[in-house]
């Protein structure tokens, strides 16, 4: 396929084709129980979602739901490439991940929540609970004035009044905008005026290693920074870590701050017909970062949406009825809407929610809990893996549990920690499934089917059911299979779970997802809008793909995107700082981890002072996860002749590496000079190759 290089938002890479040499693992594969058990199990499944049953093969995953009015287009491509799914078909996701299940399931745990401290007894939500609950907080939401269409803004811990708000909203078609509460007030403030939300959902507390945060003090810089940008919210509703009590410090604004639990005392046990939707309503928002300093807003739709990952929750979580599912991910992330709340309800799982930290107060947490309810399947990232092995690295064995199934997502997994995850937390019992896929694409893209292909340590495998990658290199030409280089992974077409637009910015999501492969922006064809992921990979020789990283300068730390735009931006608000670089560093637990360069403006001395600011602006400004690991004070940016900061040198530095060639730079000397600051003046590099994300890293200068 030709291409038409057009400014994408993506950084245009010379040299994609980097030869990436690694050890073939070998298999693993799953046991006869396992496969005995699972809900698929039928090799010619890959068939019968082969691109030439494209796009009606998927009609199986809308079969999962329950429709209201039946569709009558499984995919309308007329307004290319914003797809449409099953379309004139009415439905409610509320209805779907609630209501139907109430006949057979409504004396079953729906969620198990597990506070932090653990003094605390769990709290158990039948789904019959789950119903009355959801009908009277959409009672409230509906008597607020809050209808279809409208944007509500959440900046909620992990906690079941989580998913019962989000429920209520899907049941009124009001789209949600969770935004990960570990986030600072001021990014969740930027969130709620990019989505035009004019009431936000928070909670006064929560539990976080141990201590109570008090998080409506969040609100309040939420609701100021939104104004400041233009967006006023008139409500803040504030949910009650312990119902009837205040625990937080930061006062109540009066007229605008209201407790929920105040006001659901006039909604008591008070109903709400699901509103019957059109299959591409939006149903919610998630916020991502990207190569620009604006976190944009994916827009998810209902139908598509649901029935994909109900689909995938069943054939590759493989969760059946009688299951105790845990994913221990955070539902203000995409996987915890995907594999927490909406997947995992649709087909009427039992799912353990917890508050708090996985090594909070030991190591011995999460098997402890696995052990006291009985935990079949479990989900986690590669960051909590690699951090419960080095503090806890025979904990598993101490606990009497027993996983027949467990996932990781989130950022790709070194064979050492899948074997550890594969022998001591899974007691060589349990298959591994490393599910890729992102924000963007609603539910897994790379995978394995767990009961049909063995596992290969470090690789997702091939890829679920309809879904069809491909690898081009820089000029539109396929990488092919077992060639050893590396590329950019798009999918050739379009699946239900795709997002529908990026909020509020039709052109961005062209440009970021499809200018690059697509050579005719005017076809309504969908084989001519491969959708471009953001990640390079490799395929060996048996269709395996194996993850390099995000290509679009997004620092991956511990399974969070963050965008090195929006930190420097942060770094900058700091008066003293003239010019700011980020740039990525391997770290042994979290993965990448942001390491900052700072010029100071002609006349200001470098201090600690300054140091210590540029951490606290990250911190609110985006939030803790962003704290740089640190900052170093330069007398300059290593810089090209044009006056572009050279990142991929800083990113060589800070990874221990050669620097290269530097003498065609407009400053070489203060390369040295840097070089000494960071690594000393012994050389300390290692020839071993960057990987590839950090060494593409800020070539787009
Ligand atoms: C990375 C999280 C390797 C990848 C669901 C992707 C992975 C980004 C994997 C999306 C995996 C996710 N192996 N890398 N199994 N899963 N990633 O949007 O770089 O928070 O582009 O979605 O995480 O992160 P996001």
């Amino acid at each position: 396929m030709a291409k038409a290089i057009e400014k994408t938002e993506l950084t245009e890479v010379s040299e994609a084709q980097i030869a990436v040499h690694w050890k073939e693992e070998e298999y693993y594969q799953p046991s006869e129980k396992f496969k005995a058990q699972a809900n698929m199990r039928d090799p010619h499944v890959f068939e019968k979602f082969g691109l030439d049953k494209f796009p009606d093969c998927f009609r199986e995953y809308a079969d999962m739901l329950t429709w209201f009015e039946p569709y009558h287009t499984v995919l309308d491509t007329s307004d290319a490439p914003f797809w449409k799914w099953f379309v004139g078909g009415k439905i409610n996701a509320s209805y779907n991940c609630v209501d139907r299940h109430l006949t057979k399931y409504g004396d079953k745990a729906a969620f198990i929540f597990v506070p932090e401290p653990e003094a605390e007894p769990d709290v158990i939500i039948k789904y019959q609970e789950l119903h009355t609950r959801v009908n009277e907080v959409a009672a409230l939401l509906r008597g607020l004035g809050l209808k279809a269409g409208d944007r509500v803004t959440f900046h909620m811990p992990m906690v079941p009044e989580l998913p019962i708000t989000m429920l209520a909203c899907a049941r009124l078609g009001i789209i949600h905008s969770q935004v990960f509460g570990g986030f600072s007030g001021q990014a969740c403030g930027s969130r709620i005026h990019d989505s035009g939300s004019r009431v936000l959902i928070t909670m006064d507390s929560y539990w976080r290693n141990g201590t109570l945060v008090d998080h409506k003090a969040n609100a309040d810089i939420a609701v100021r920074t939104a104004k400041d940008l233009g967006q006023d919210v008139d409500k803040v509703l504030v949910w009650q870590r312990y119902p009837g009590k205040y625990s937080a410090k930061t006062p109540m604004v009066p007229g605008r701050d209201f407790f929920v639990n105040d006001l659901l005392k006039e909604y008591k046990g008070k109903k709400v017909e699901p509103v019957a939707l059109p299959s591409e309503g939006p149903l919610f928002l998630m916020y991502s970062s990207g190569t620009t300093g604006k976190p944009k807003g994916a827009q998810h739709s209902i139908a598509g949406y649901l029935a994909y990952v109900t689909g995938t929750s069943k054939w590759i979580l493989d969760i059946h009825p009688e299951d105790v599912y845990w994913c221990m991910a955070d539902i203000g992330w995409i996987t915890g809407h995907s594999y927490i709340v909406y997947g995992p309800l649709a087909i009427a799982a039992t799912s353990v929610l917890y508050e708090g930290v996985p090594t909070y107060p030991d190591a011995g947490r999460p098997w402890r809990i696995a052990e006291r309810l009985g935990v079949t399947i479990f989900h986690t990232a590669p960051t909590a893996v690699r951090m419960l092995r080095k503090l806890g690295p025979q904990e598993p064995r101490k606990y009497k549990y027993h996983f027949k199934s467990m996932t990781t997502v989130g950022e790709p997994i070194e064979p050492e920690a899948w074997r550890w995850y594969y022998d001591e937390v899974g007691k060589r019992e349990a298959v591994i499934t490393d599910t890729w896929w992102m924000t963007e694409t609603g539910g897994f893209l790379g995978t394995t089917m767990p009961a049909i292909h063995p596992m290969k340590p470090g690789s997702c495998g091939p890829a679920a059911p309809g879904i069809h990658p491909v690898i081009y290199d820089e000029t539109g030409a396929e990488v092919p299979k077992g060639s050893g280089k590396a590329g950019n992974i798009c999918i050739r077409n379009p699946w239900p779970g795709i997002m529908q637009t990026i909020w509020g910015d039709r052109d961005r999501y062209v440009k970021t997802y499809f200018a690059k492969y697509n050579t005719n922006p005017r076809s309504k064809d969908w084989r001519d809008w491969p959708f471009m992921c953001g990640d390079g990979a490799v395929q060996a020789a048996d269709g395996y793909y194996r993850i390099l990283g995000r290509i679009d300068d997004v620092i991956n730390v511990a399974g969070h995107r963050l965008g090195t735009k929006e930190i420097e931006s942060a770094c900058l608000t700091v008066p003293e700082i003239a010019e700011a670089a980020v740039v990525p560093v391997q770290d042994e637990l979290k993965g990448r981890v942001p390491e900052v360069y700072v010029a100071v403006k002609p006349g200001v001395k470098a201090s600690q002072d300054i140091v210590d600011r540029v951490i606290k602006a990250n911190e609110e400004v985006i939030g803790k996860i962003a704290r740089p690991k640190h900052v170093y004070i330069v007398p300059d940016m290593p810089k090209t002749r044009s006056g572009k900061i050279m990142r991929r040198v800083l990113a060589a530095i800070s990874n221990r590496r050669d620097v290269g060639d530097v003498t065609t730079l407009a400053n070489p000397d203060v390369v040295e000079q840097i070089r000494t600051m960071v690594q000393g003046k012994e050389t300390v590099t290692t020839q071993e190759a960057l990987p590839e994300d950090i060494a593409k890293f800020g070539q787009v200068e």
